[in-house]
């Protein structure tokens, strides 16, 4: 038996889904803890009945510290880290000008690893601890990807980008290679220690209908993978997809008629949505990923959230870096909540938690594992400080309940109110 630790701190969860039920499905203990061994949370209740009950355990004391799960981000592009924050386009410019250039530099290996050591650095450090992200279309990019995880003992879930067409010479592979290369990569790394691979279409203006298929085909292989793509993002982008598939009812059924919809399929953005559309994600129960900082900064549109949950689609939240605008998801809590303000809806404190924790690891299936610190999960989790900044502690020093004391830094807050980031139970940040 190894060592117990028992990290003492505020503690909040949920049993059930507060998007649906609202805050009376999280539990809190403004003195609580959570027991960890062997990398995993094997208790979790108030302070007073964790020492009891474990008195032999290494107590660390976080005092008025808020103990979560580790963020996850469902949705990001980690090639994508070094040319964040680029100024004045919208997405077919933005990719052309920002992103296809950049990701053009991931064949080089060296390159790739310095990038991907860099993005999952900064994503510990803002408090992330598992993400999904897309790779380029290099293979030496999932290669970097999954080997600086390792290093860093992170869940961690991607893929091989796959283009044929719309992308400029060196950034194209075609049909044959990305069902070729992508089946190599996944054989390689899916389910090896934390690692999970994602088939990847980039989505269906950069896809032939024979590329799309030949992914279909390997999904079809391996049902138990996720496929990850985009929807319906913008309206430009909606237009050019009907002008390249003729014969589609709509932008959904580019991706349905090739084998790519599917109840462990996550479709990011998904903002102006048909109603056949919408039916149809319900039907099969796959994953709708809200990326509020960068449909904003991109200047996509507002996603639904309100509307889609009250039908019953599975939403996970994401950053969507480098379109994002962050690698913060509390900076993406309070965009999510902006949005849905100009929506007409107030999203409670406790719905955004849930979408950055639990909701995210819901949409990515992986709740079993991580995002909810339930015993017998992985022990990711971290230490959020409520008064990180000046601003926020004058705010939050009045707060009346556990959400008047969070929201401020969900609205305001950024890596410094990351105090202690901890993976598989290990000390990252
Ligand atoms: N659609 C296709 N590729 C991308 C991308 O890299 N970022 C965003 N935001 N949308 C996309
Ligand atoms: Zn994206």
């Amino acid at each position: 038996m190894s060592d117990l630790t028992l990290h003492l701190g505020q503690t909040l969860w949920f049993d059930g889904n507060p998007m649906i039920e609202g805050p009376e499905a999280a539990r809190f203990d403004a003195r609580g803890g959570i027991v960890v061994q062997d990398g995993h949370v094997v208790a979790r209740g108030t302070a007073d009945d964790l020492r009891r009950a474990y008195p032999q355990a290494v107590v660390e004391d976080h005092g008025q510290a808020l103990i979560l799960p580790g963020f996850i981000d469902a949705h990001v592009h980690y090639p994508q880290t070094a040319m964040i924050a680029s100024w004045g386009k919208r997405l077919i410019d933005w990719l052309n000008t920002y992103t296809f250039p950049e990701e053009m530099r991931f064949g080089d290996p060296g390159y790739a690893a310095e990038i991907a050591g860099r993005y999952l650095d900064l994503a510990l450090a803002h408090g992330t601890t598992t993400m999904c992200s897309y790779c380029t279309i290099h293979p030496e990019s999932v290669d970097a990807y999954f080997t600086a995880a390792a290093a860093r003992g992170m869940r961690v879930l991607g893929g091989k980008t796959c283009m044929d067409r719309n992308a400029p010479d060196g950034l194209r592979d075609t049909a044959q290679t990305a069902y070729d290369d992508s089946k190599a990569l996944l054989n390689r790394w899916h389910g090896q220690g934390r690692a999970s691979y994602v088939i990847t279409p980039r989505f269906s203006p950069t896809s032939t209908p024979d590329q799309l298929s030949a992914l279909g085909a390997l999904w079809a292989e391996h049902p138990d993978c996720l496929m990850q793509t985009h929807l319906s993002e913008q309206t430009d982008e909606i237009d050019w997809v009907r002008g390249l598939y003729p014969e589609a009812r709509d932008y959904l059924d580019t991706y349905e008629a090739n084998g790519l919809l599917g109840a462990n399929g996550l479709y990011g953005h998904a903002i102006h949505l048909e109603p056949r559309e919408r039916d149809r994600l319900l039907e099969v129960g796959a994953a709708l990923v809200h990326c509020p900082t960068s449909n904003t900064f991109i200047g996509s549109g507002l996603f639904d959230m309100a509307g889609l949950v009250a039908e019953g689609q599975r939403v996970g939240l994401a950053t969507d870096t480098g379109g994002g605008s962050s690698f913060s998801m509390l900076r993406t809590m309070a965009a999510a909540y902006e949005v849905a303000q100009l929506r007409g809806v107030a999203l409670h404190p406790s719905a955004l938690l849930w979408l950055a924790t639990e909701g995210s690891a819901r949409s990515l299936r992986i709740a079993d594992r991580v995002g909810t610190l339930a015993p017998g999960t992985e022990a990711d989790f971290i230490t959020i400080d409520l008064g990180s900044t000046p601003a926020i502690a004058q705010r939050s020093a009045r707060a009346a309940d556990i959400w008047e004391a969070v929201f401020p830094t969900i609205m305001m807050g950024d890596d410094r109110a990351v105090t202690g980031v901890w993976v598989m139970g290990e000390k990252r940040g």
